[in-house]
């Protein structure tokens, strides 16, 4: 079997990779990533030299039909996981643009070429092909103290990000119901663990910490996210590659609510207990101007992904956080490249011209 995974030297899609290369043996990956200031081919370097047989590294941008058409020619593509994305809602309030071209368009782009490649798209799922699409939480926008997302929460998104992520759900349930696309969409919470881009907010907090920076918390630091544990994540998208029904969508979640402003605290205190360090102190937080938009609360209702899977996320939020800040210890090197741009020369020092 052949596997697509797009976006894969992102921090999910790599640890996707990882998680795949692991459950299924003898597949073969194909990793197609555009290499924005987001992919990292660093993230690879811990394959062994089993794994980096099977796994196939494309540049290539979900935009450009021709090169995602090579790679369709070139490999028997059994499954497609869309991880390609821009990712990052401050962001996309800076610049939305490219938010709705490679969130909506590429994914678009994607599809099509997918639909053409596998010519009977209406038996595709029979024999076995899928195209799952990675989304989030977001795209049913804000909740207030009580309640939870469910599958039939109305989109409501309120960040160009969560837009662009909505509007891209909507596209892959219209190649299911229009073409007969074997489609499933996963909406997940927000993730934590190991290659997490340190723009976002624990790796950004645990890198500002480790240097003494002030650690910016926007507004009142009182809005809430559910959070998962990437590992996690990863297991619920193949299993509901595995058991999920064609044209479903499947809510992910983490059962694990906090305030940003508790999560910082705990980061500090962690970081604290772990290095000795005293200069890492409650001190460095700083309360910024709040994030237009900003959504107070998500919170997850993942009853439908567990009673037709038995999915259920594993990783407390004490050991999950934990071991990540220690990954983030162990790995000080990987978020320095970053923060230097060492890591962008990566790929022109070890693919380029293979
Ligand atoms: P990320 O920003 O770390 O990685 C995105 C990857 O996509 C990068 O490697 C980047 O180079 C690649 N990419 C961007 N544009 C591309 C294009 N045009 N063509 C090919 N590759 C391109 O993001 P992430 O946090 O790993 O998120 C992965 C997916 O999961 C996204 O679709 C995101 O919406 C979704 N998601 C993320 C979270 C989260 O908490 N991080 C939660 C729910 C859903
Ligand atoms: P983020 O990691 O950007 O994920 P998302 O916006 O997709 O949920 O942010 C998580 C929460 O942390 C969000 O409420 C915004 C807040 N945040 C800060 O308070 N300070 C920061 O520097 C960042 C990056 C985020």
């Amino acid at each position: 079997m052949t596997i697509l995974v797009t976006g894969a030297a992102g921090f999910i899609g790599a640890n996707f990779v990882y998680y795949m290369l692991k459950q299924y043996p003898d597949a073969d990956i194909v990793g197609l990533d555009a290499l924005t200031y987001a992919g990292n081919l660093d993230n690879f370097s811990a394959m062994t030299a089993e794994q980096k047989r099977r796994f196939h590294f494309v540049k290539g941008d979900i935009n450009n039909r021709d090169e995602v058409d090579w790679v369709f020619s070139e490999y028997d593509v059994r499954a497609v996981f869309n991880f390609a994305a821009e990712s990052h809602v401050d962001r996309s309030i800076y610049d939305p643009q490219v938010f709705l071209r490679t969130n909506i368009l590429g994914t678009q782009t994607l599809l099509d070429v997918c639909k053409g490649h596998w010519k009977t798209a209406v038996n595709a799922w029979r024999a076995g092909r899928k195209f799952v699409q990675i989304s989030t939480d977001e795209v049913y926008g804000s909740l207030g103290p009580e309640g939870l997302f469910t599958e039939e929460t109305h989109l409501d998104p309120h960040s160009p990000y969560s837009a662009s992520k909505a509007a891209a759900d909507l596209i892959v349930g219209a190649y299911h119901d229009t073409f007969g696309m074997p489609v499933i969409i996963t909406r997940c919470s927000n993730n934590y663990g190991p290659y997490h881009f340190p723009e976002k907010l624990i790796p950004l907090m645990i890198n500002n910490a480790l240097n003494h920076k002030e650690l910016p918390v926007y507004g009142d630091g009182r809005q809430i996210r559910d959070w998962i544990y990437v590992k996690d994540h990863c297991r619920a998208v193949d299993m509901v590659f595995e058991q999920g029904r064609p044209g479903a969508v499947y809510n992910v979640g983490g059962n694990n609510e906090h305030e940003n402003i508790s999560i910082v605290k705990l980061i500090i205190d962690t970081l604290r207990d772990l290095t000795g360090d005293e200069e890492i102190n409650p001190d460095l937080i700083r309360h910024v101007q709040d994030r237009p938009g900003h959504d107070r609360r998500y919170g997850i209702d993942a009853t439908r992904i567990r009673e037709e899977t038995g999915w259920e996320p594993e990783t407390t939020f004490e050991d999950g956080i934990k071991s990540t800040i220690r990954w983030y210890l162990d790995n000080r090197e990987w978020t320095e490249k970053i923060v230097s741009g060492e890591y962008m020369e990566f790929y022109e020092k070890n693919y380029a011209g293979r």
